[in-house]
């Protein structure tokens, strides 16, 4: 293993050995390639650079006390690069061909895969691209397929301990029929203006409402929202938010543990009556959240009175966390073994 101060890794990109890459090139997806460059040589005309035919997806890996490395869900994350590739006319690479580079980038940076216990993981970063060169506004006919991955700690500096976060409502993250439901890049362009703004005003991130009404809320910026409630998960149904695999998962948790769990709409004036509230995904795993300010009129509401997060949010983490590392028995067969 590498020689890194593990702990205190930030999420941001880091440098390691290998990526690996897969045109679609007349009509087939070619050999997969392995590439210790950090650059890829682009045509000047590549529809990504000019009409966002972007796609991103981002998954963790683990090594277990019994140095046995984990990959999450991946199948969850091949499913959804093949919906946003098909929500933006790119096309979609096979699960078989995704589990194939994953395994081949993962194996190649193994030295990266932190160490049990440290709060640290292997982030896998697939990437697609239209490649190929267009000046009209249509498809390409060439993609590129790629996948990095780097040590990373937790999204939020914060890492478990509860965070500041910041409802607006003069910016809109997605439209209720755009691309708000898959991971393309232009969500996150037409997030970086209010997001920043946010942290410039001491906040986390955004807590973006439907863009309609702007009644309900969606989502924060880079993770699903979650509440408790009576004993109840209850997490926002909207045509506009990422279907987070952590979100999947903490309900899934959430019903074995016995709670009642909610998918529905749910409107800001909850906000007043919720035991917990978090933000979940995979990059953010469970933040959870200990005040929630409207920026336009100063209202406050406020969690964790104590500065600690909630007992089903510190629950839902650890259940999440020992299945990941291989410390609980993962009991709905998450985890694949490398
Ligand atoms: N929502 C947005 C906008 C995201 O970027 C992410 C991160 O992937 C999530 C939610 C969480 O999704 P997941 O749990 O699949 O990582
Ligand atoms: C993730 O949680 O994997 C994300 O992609 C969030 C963010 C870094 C965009």
């Amino acid at each position: 293993m590498k020689n890194i101060d593990w702990a205190n890794l930030p999420f941001g990109y880091y440098k390691t050995n290998y990526n690996v890459r897969c045109y679609y090139r007349d009509g087939k997806w070619g050999e997969i390639e392995v590439s210790s460059s950090e650059h890829i040589n682009i045509h000047m005309a590549a529809t990504a650079l000019h009409y966002g035919q972007e796609a991103f997806e981002g998954l963790k890996v683990f090594r277990g006390k019994d140095n046995k490395i984990r990959i999450f869900r991946w199948e969850e994350n091949a499913k959804r690069m093949q919906n946003s590739a098909r929500g933006i006319m790119m096309q979609p690479p096979p699960s078989e061909l995704f589990f194939e580079m994953l395994k081949k980038v993962v194996l190649l940076n193994e030295e990266f895969v932190p160490p049990a216990g440290l709060g640290a993981a292997l982030y896998v970063r697939p990437l697609l691209i239209g490649s190929g060169p267009q000046v009209g506004v249509k498809p390409a006919e060439e993609y590129l397929f790629l996948m990095f991955a780097g040590p990373v700690g937790p999204y939020f500096k914060e890492g478990f301990n509860p965070v500041d976060i910041q409802i607006i409502r003069d910016y809109d993250r997605a439209a209720p029929r755009g691309t708000g439901h898959i991971k393309v890049g232009g969500n996150y362009a037409a997030s970086l203006v209010s997001s920043e703004r946010a942290h410039k005003e001491g906040f986390a991130t955004v807590l973006y409402l439907d863009a309609c009404e702007k009644k309900y809320i969606d989502e924060a910026g880079p993770a699903n929202f979650f509440a408790i409630k009576d004993n109840t998960y209850i997490t926002p149904k909207s045509n506009s938010i990422l279907p987070s695999i952590t979100n999947l998962s903490l309900r899934e948790l959430a019903a074995d543990m016995g709670l009642k769990v909610e998918q529905r709409k749910v409107a800001v004036s909850e906000l007043g009556d919720f035991e917990e509230v978090g933000a979940c995904g995979t990059a953010a795993v469970i933040s959870p959240i200990k005040r929630i300010v409207e920026r336009e009129t100063g209202q406050e509401f406020t969690y964790c009175p104590d500065g600690k997060p909630g007992p089903v949010s510190t629950k839902l983490y650890q259940r999440l966390k020992g299945i990941q590392e291989g410390e609980t028995e993962d009991k709905f067969n998450w985890n694949t073994i490398l």
